[in-house]
């Protein structure tokens, strides 16, 4: 029933524009006009020369679509396969959203006539490959999204051309190998993140051709080991994140050699050491997240001078102590997060000058409120100190248990 109507809706198709000749020319002009052709079951709209059809059980692209249309979104489909007749009438095409089918292959040239498409979105399908030359030609394509499909391995050269794009997805596959060539030709790439596959090793090789790479995300990964200078020729990295690697116990000293980072983050791991030798060449660093880890000490000495740290956080570890000058190192410090640590006490003496630190997290410690802890009370702290999360809490001695504002005006009185 429904390739019926498809069949006699064919006058509307661009490719039978010959139909003309049978036809008035009060009727030609109408049909010329774009707001007339539209697939039956789509919503088009001629100003912004857009065609959706999203979720409409489609098993082919449908026809009808008008050839000038600038955005197609045939996303939540049945579509399967990409063949370069697909698409090749539409040579205005600047976003294609092709997310949510069950396309499994996508073949070569799909895309030569395309070349003004600036965005092209394959997410959550059942691609298992981008052959070299799938996408070549795009010059103008900055968005790719080609997350959530089958990937097992990204090939020499499969983005080769794509200079300006800004950026890429290809998380939530099972990529076990990133050759070594995959990335070469995407020279303007600023932002990238792999996350939730099956990678055991950094791709090093491979992100050493994104030389414009400034911000980069390796999440939910299952990396146990980071080589020497694992991240090479990345020459304008500024921010790196490390999130949920559950295996990663250290970080070698030489690991992040090479980088010249301002943001780091290396959280939800199971790293047991402060790991202060491979921060020691990271001298522009600005912010430090080394939250939810098993480190239990920072030693005096560890951290090496980080003049320009802002913020430390160090949330939910395992934290037993900071050993006295830990943090000297550190003179431009204003945040410390230590909340939901072990920690008993802090002692002014960790900072190097504790009249620059601005906020304090401590919530969620053991602390022993004892004379240690005199500089934090109300009345003693640095005129600009906060201290952000929940009121610390005193969980002894046992007469003072409670909060350590409260119960330190009360028993120390220290202005009396
Ligand atoms: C693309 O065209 C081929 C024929 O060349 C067809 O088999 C396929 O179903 C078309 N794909 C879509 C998504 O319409
Ligand atoms: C690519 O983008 C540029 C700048 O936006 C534009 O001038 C040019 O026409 C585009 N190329 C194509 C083939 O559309
Ligand atoms: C990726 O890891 C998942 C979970 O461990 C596993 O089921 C899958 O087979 C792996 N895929 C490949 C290609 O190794
Ligand atoms: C983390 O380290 C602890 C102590 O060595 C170990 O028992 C645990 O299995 C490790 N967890 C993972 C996910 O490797
Ligand atoms: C390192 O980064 C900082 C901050 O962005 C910058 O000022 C400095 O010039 C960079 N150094 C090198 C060698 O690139
Ligand atoms: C630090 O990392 C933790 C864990 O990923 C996160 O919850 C927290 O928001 C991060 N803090 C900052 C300031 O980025
Ligand atoms: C501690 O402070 C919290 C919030 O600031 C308050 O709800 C709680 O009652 C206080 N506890 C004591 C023992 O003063």
């Amino acid at each position: 029933m429904t390739e019926g109507n498809a069949g006699k809706r064919d006058m509307r198709h661009p490719a039978l524009n010959h139909c003309h000749l049978f036809l008035g020319g009060a009727l030609l002009l109408l049909l010329a006009s774009p707001a007339l052709s539209c697939p039956a079951r789509c919503e088009c709209s001629a100003q912004s020369k857009s065609v959706s059809c999203h979720r409409k059980r489609l098993p082919t692209i449908p026809e009808g679509i008008p050839i000038e249309t600038r955005v197609l979104d045939l996303s939540k489909n049945k579509l399967r396969i990409i063949t370069p007749d697909n698409f090749s009438s539409f040579q205005q095409l600047e976003d294609l959203d092709l997310s949510d089918n069950l396309i499994s292959v996508v073949e070569p040239g799909s895309f030569r006539s395309q070349l003004a498409l600036r965005s092209l979105n394959f997410r959550s399908n059942l691609i298992q490959l981008v052959p070299a030359g799938v996408l070549s030609g795009l010059t103008n394509l900055t968005r790719l999204d080609l997350s959530h499909n089958r990937l097992v391995v990204l090939l020499d050269h499969a983005f080769q051309d794509l200079r300006t794009m800004a950026s890429l997805e290809v998380g939530d596959n099972e990529l076990v190998f990133i050759s070594q060539r995959a990335f070469t030709g995407l020279l303007g790439l600023q932002s990238l993140t792999l996350e939730r596959s099956n990678l055991t090793v950094v791709p090093t090789d491979a992100l050493a051709h994104l030389h414009s790479l400034v911000e980069l995300r390796l999440r939910y990964l299952s990396i146990s080991f980071l080589k020497p200078f694992s991240f090479k020729r990345l020459s304008r990295l500024r921010r790196l994140e490390i999130d949920y690697w559950p295996w990663l116990e250290t970080l070698p000293p030489l690991s992040l050699h090479g980088l010249n980072l301002t943001m780091l983050c290396i959280t939800n791991t199971n790293l047991s050491a402060f790991p202060g030798a491979a921060l020691r060449n990271l001298p522009y660093l600005t912010h430090l997240n080394l939250s939810y880890s098993r480190i239990q000490h920072i030693h005096h000495g560890e951290l090496g001078p980080l003049p320009h740290l802002v913020e430390l956080h160090l949330q939910g570890a395992q934290l037993i102590s900071i050993e006295p000058f830990a943090f000297v190192g550190l003179k431009s410090l204003q945040l410390l997060d230590v909340s939901q640590n072990r920690l008993d006490s802090l002692e002014s003496g960790v900072f190097a000058s504790p009249d620059s630190l601005q906020r304090l997290c401590l919530g969620g410690n053991p602390l022993m409120c004892d004379c240690r802890l005199l500089w934090l009370l109300n009345s003693h702290k640095p005129p600009s100190l906060q201290i952000l999360d929940v009121q610390p809490e005193c969980s002894g001695p046992e007469h003072l248990l409670g909060n350590l504002s409260v119960t330190s005006r009360s028993l120390w009185s220290p202005d009396t």
